[in-house]
């Protein structure tokens, strides 16, 4: 009998729908250059590159037409790409590319993209346009867990500096600095956590469901989508990330991407 496991049918989520105000290019983020390309080309590539995704789902602002015509740039792009190549008939299948209106959060963004899904989606993937260079590796480790009976599982990495917890200052101690410590948190347990996060398609459906009723507070507060599936207590495992999957995020940010594409380390950093 064959116990390996059977790769679930797998969709892809990119969710590109911010605004990038932290950038500060006015413009979304995901229009935004970066090593003659935008951020989200780089994205869809990287996704595609990674070879997983049976449907790429891409959330951009509503009706913005530059996005759009990029997606859609993006799917000639592939289809030509298959041609040349002549895989023709070898078993690989080109992604179906869907795009879908973002929403004004984040979280927004991914129920729209989950309500756009084709019928035989088994498995989801959800990753940030804004981190763009995402190595391929990553999407593998992800996309290994599920098949492997992870209904939740998140790319993280070791944290590298001290974290501490703190509140705001008052009375007396407010005229010295603005905020007081509480405590230390033990730096051998915590992960920064990236995307792509990878879920059983259900089990994000249901997370997502119960999120849908949030006030504006908790709404707010939601900053991935496996905390979501934690606050069902379905358990989420944690695989490698990797620094080039960074989120652009700031000016300081891009300036490390363009870093990574063109600048003397590019071509031979190859961190999985
Ligand atoms: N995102 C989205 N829909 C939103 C908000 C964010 O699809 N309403 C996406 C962004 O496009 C990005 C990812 O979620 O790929 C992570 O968000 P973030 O890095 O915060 O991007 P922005 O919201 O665009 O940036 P900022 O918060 O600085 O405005
Ligand atoms: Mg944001």
């Amino acid at each position: 009998m064959d116990s390996a496991p059977r790769t679930p049918v797998t969709a892809v989520i990119v969710v590109a729908a911010g605004s990038g105000q932290r950038l500060g290019y006015g413009m979304p983020k995901a229009k935004v250059p970066l090593g003659g390309d935008s951020i989200l080309t780089h994205a869809l590539r990287g996704v595609a590159a990674a070879g997983i995704a049976r449907q790429i789902c891409v959330a951009i602002p509503p009706g913005d037409p530059e996005l759009h015509a990029l997606c859609q740039a993006f799917t000639q792009d592939l289809q030509a790409e298959r041609r040349r190549a002549g895989h023709a008939g070898d078993g690989g299948q080109l992604p179906v590319v869907t795009i879908v209106d973002g929403g004004a959060t984040r979280a927004e963004s991914v129920r729209a993209a989950l309500a756009a899904l084709l019928p035989a989606t088994e498995a989801v993937l959800v990753h940030d346009a804004a981190r763009a260079l995402t190595p391929e590796a990553v999407f593998h480790r992800v996309s290994q867990a599920l098949a492997a009976g992870a209904l939740a599982v998140i790319p993280v990495m070791p944290v590298v500096d001290t974290v501490k917890t703190v509140e705001p200052t008052t009375g007396g101690g407010a005229a010295i600095a603005p905020e007081l410590v509480t405590g230390t948190a033990a730096r051998e347990t915590l992960r920064a956590v990236q995307t792509p996060q990878g879920f059983e398609l259900a089990t994000l459906r249901r997370a997502h469901d119960a999120a849908a009723s949030f006030d504006a507070g908790q709404a707010a507060a939601v900053t991935d989508d496996a905390m979501l599936v934690e606050l069902l207590g379905v358990p989420v495992y944690a695989v490698r990330g990797a620094s080039q999957s960074l989120k652009i995020t700031t000016p300081l940010d891009l300036i490390i991407a363009e870093g990574l594409l063109e600048g003397p380390l590019g071509a031979r950093w190859v961190e999985g």
